[in-house]
């Protein structure tokens, strides 16, 4: 009964835009471009297809096809498949993922949120290295500011989630996913038309394979991952609103593309920009919210460009966290009875307090910076457990799971739309990457990310 009130996306082109929210996130605007460009340019983005060739795209059409056949909740789906097996752990981590993933993400996108607000104040003109450096150590260490945007943050994202899945979701994602492809759009223009700016594009699209090490290829592999928002059940989840007559093939290979192009168009906004002012492209955090605001100061009309560009990372951010909270709004109004609302709400409450700790410990000047566990901060471990831990072995199970416990039969039955499709040659080819490629790479990325397996 429950099931038939179920709500899905309204059409197609309302999966594409939902999908492509969760994919598209804070990794397309800093940590791919610059990997783009420090691995060899044109080079790692063709093992990046390859990456997600492998292993990127079978699990995310397994992750489809468990959501939209079960029409149900990451948990619940798995124990629908294989009732009382160990097979719901893919489930429970699932759930824990979302949870570690959302304490720290909620806090990046808090700094972002207040850089939209600093830059629409203006407070970036004039800025120097010094002063770009100090306005991003105050916005991060503190204290009362990151806790206070990281809660605006939540409450955004919770305020869409309420609306409920057509009414939220997809009317969101339908409406700022093209904004979000403008806005990277006018960036670039802005930033093609910079004397210099070729030297930045030399640094995107060369093609080095002699910068290409084993330890890029498995970056490589850990971020087709990552971005495609795998291995923790929210593309299970968004599946399960799929259409019945979605193509989970098509669909997967379309999100895929487009969240590199988006990668792309971001590597073209940032790149000129900064080699056109002599500076050094940093990796991470830096570079967005140090370097952009001095490079972007420079440029006549800089401060508006600066406004967009904040503006369009804070859309990418909010999208994604949109796929990472549904994982357990979903779970926790189908499997523990609760309202929509209430499962909202509950669950903001609870990561923004957990979350505090990640906005705590984000600096190592950070009040609690200093406290450590295995090592890390809480921030890094959050981060860390999810990403290098928990996603690979989401991963590997689920490939496992669809590889060797579902019947080929009952897979081409629901990728074939019940036989309406004909796309046997794709579901073959899907099938045998799925068991034997897969799988091996996983373990490879798993073992190497725990440090057990060294290259
Ligand atoms: N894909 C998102 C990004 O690139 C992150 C994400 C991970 C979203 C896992 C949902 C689930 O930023």
């Amino acid at each position: 009964m429950k099931n038939q009130q179920r709500e899905t996306f309204s059409s197609g082109l309302a999966v594409f835009f939902a999908t492509l929210g969760s994919a598209v996130g804070l990794g397309n605007i800093w940590k791919f471009p610059y990997m783009i460009g420090a691995n060899g340019g044109a080079a790692f983005l063709l093992i990046y297809f390859l990456c997600v060739l492998f292993v990127g795209l079978p699990i995310m059409v397994s992750e489809f096809y468990i959501g939209r056949k079960t029409r149900k909740n990451v948990i619940g789906a798995m124990k629908q498949l294989k009732p009382n097996s160990a097979w719901k752990s893919i489930g429970v981590f699932g759930i824990i993922t979302a949870y570690l993933i959302m304490f720290f993400y909620t806090c990046v996108a808090g700094w972002v949120y207040f850089y939209v607000f600093k830059a629409i104040k203006g407070d970036f003109s004039g800025v120097t290295v010094e002063s770009s450096k100090a306005m991003f150590g105050a916005a991060v260490v503190g204290p009362i500011s990151p806790i206070i945007w990281q809660i605006i943050v939540l409450t955004v994202v919770s305020a869409i989630l309420i609306m409920g899945v057509q009414k939220g979701i997809e009317k969101v994602t339908k409406t700022l996913m093209p904004v979000l492809f403008l806005l990277i759009i006018i960036c670039d223009i802005r930033a093609l038309m910079l004397p210099g700016s070729s030297e930045g594009l030399k640094f995107l699209f060369k093609v080095d394979f002699s910068m290409l090490t084993k330890q890029s290829i498995l970056m490589a592999l850990g971020l087709a991952f990552f971005k495609l928002s795998l291995g923790m059940g929210t593309m299970v989840t968004y599946g399960s609103y799929f259409t019945k007559d979605n193509n989970l093939i098509n669909t997967s290979v379309k999100v895929a593309l487009s969240d590199t192009l988006v990668s792309v168009l971001a590597g073209i906004a940032i790149f000129p920009a900064v080699f056109a002012f002599n500076m050094k492209p940093g990796a991470g955090p830096g570079l967005l919210f140090m370097t952009i605001p001095l490079v972007f100061s420079k440029i006549p009309f800089g401060n508006i460009l600066l406004v967009l560009f904040f503006i369009l990372t804070s859309i990418a951010a909010t999208t994604a966290m949109m796929s990472i909270l549904e994982v357990l709004i979903a779970y926790f109004t189908e499997e523990k009875g609760l309202s929509r609302k209430k499962a909202v709400i509950f669950n903001a409450i609870f990561i923004a307090v957990i979350g505090v700790l990640a906005s705590l410990s984000a600096d190592s000047s950070s009040i609690l910076g200093n406290i450590k566990i295995f090592g890390k901060g809480f921030f890094d471990l959050f981060d860390f457990v999810s990403s290098n831990i928990l996603m690979p072995i989401g991963g590997l199970l689920i490939a496992v799971f669809m590889g060797y416990m579902v019947k080929k039969d009952e897979i081409r039955h629901e990728l074939s739309n019940h036989g309406t499709l004909n796309i046997d040659w794709a579901i073959n080819l899907y099938y045998f990457i799925l068991r034997y490629i897969a799988p091996v790479l996983l373990i490879i990325v798993f073992l190497n990310s725990i440090g057990i397996l060294k290259f």
